[in-house]
């Protein structure tokens, strides 16, 4: 019986392994530093307060915590030879990877219709987008990522694990535990592609045509009103194909590109959770005046304390 995975790592080449740690360990500070500060500034400032910059916060939250699962442990595994996981913690890692990515394709696809009723339908946005709806979107969020995480643990757990324990990645990743199981595993594997899959799949082709629509609802538009709309998109549509890109390619992909597939984890274990705050923050006009206040609230606060 297995009792603990042994991660092969990102790279075993002992002078790129310092410099990964320094360069992870700068990214994992930067995506604590930026999604904090996301969900403070949302968290405080009341203009901020509609259904845009709650989902927004919400993002940063499970970007939070998605890259939470995976980057501590890769980073402090650049340190050590001998990268181990317990059984039980790399089922944990599966669950709650499945979990935070599951919630985080709701929001996305959530922010997404936030878009395209405030643009195409504004009219009917505060009757569609009212506090109930988002807690709605919210819930079902947690309630999708959790429902998926159940499912696809499912298959893990019961697997009979008994030889090899190498996994050749720097996190336990589903379609990697699952070929070390001691059974026919291509049943197995049907079940990943068609639970994750068909999940991102079809979330990526809701975002596409919502996109587009607003697109092309944008074009009839006079361009100053349409180019701040634009600037937003453009910030959504990039987090979407970053985030979407990898996830297809190691779960829906047909014809596996294992060497790559460790590399591809990359992106939505540590790029994008530090792309949202990079694009949201800089780009957008309200938060950067949120933060503005923010930082002149602070600064009032310990001048009268
Ligand atoms: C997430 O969204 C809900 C519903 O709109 C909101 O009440 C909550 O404050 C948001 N969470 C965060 C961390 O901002």
């Amino acid at each position: 019986m297995v009792t603990e995975f042994i991660f092969m790592g990102l790279s075993n080449s002992q002078e790129l392994q310092i410099f990964l740690f320094v360069f992870f360990l700068v990214f994992y500070v930067g995506i604590l530093f930026g999604n904090l500060l996301i969900v403070i500034t949302v968290a405080c400032d009341s203009h901020l307060h509609s259904p845009m910059y709650f989902l927004l916060a919400n993002l940063s939250l499970i970007d939070l915590c998605l890259s939470s699962v995976t980057a501590p442990k890769m980073i402090a595994d650049f340190c050590s030879k001998h990268k181990v996981i317990s059984f039980k913690g790399c089922l944990a890692q599966i669950f709650l990877l499945h979990f935070f990515c599951g919630s985080e394709l709701v929001i996305l696809v959530a922010m997404a219709f936030d878009r395209y009723v405030a643009i195409c339908k504004p009219l009917h946005y505060p009757a569609i987008m009212c506090g109930n709806a988002c807690v709605g979107i919210v819930a079902s969020a947690w309630g999708t990522g959790l429902l998926h995480a159940v499912s696809q643990l499912a298959f893990a757990v019961n697997s009979p694990f008994c030889g090899p324990n190498k996994i050749d990645s720097f996190y336990c990743d589903l379609p990697r535990v699952i070929k070390l199981a001691c059974t026919d595993t291509y049943r197995l594997d049907i079940m990943v592609i068609a639970n994750s899959g068909v999940l991102t799949v079809c979330s990526f082709i809701l975002l596409i045509i919502s996109y587009t629509i607003i697109l092309m609802t944008i074009q009839h538009r006079p361009s100053d009103r349409s180019s701040k709309a634009l600037s937003t998109l453009t910030a959504h549509i990039t987090v979407v194909l970053l985030f979407f890109g990898p996830c297809i390619l190691i779960y829906a992909w047909p014809f596996p590109i294992k060497s790559l597939d460790k590399f591809l984890a990359v992106f939505y274990s540590v790029v994008t959770p530090l792309l949202n705050p990079i694009i949201y923050t800089l780009r957008n006009k309200d938060m950067k005046t949120a933060m503005k206040c923010l930082r002149k609230w602070n600064v009032n606060f310990r001048v009268k304390s």
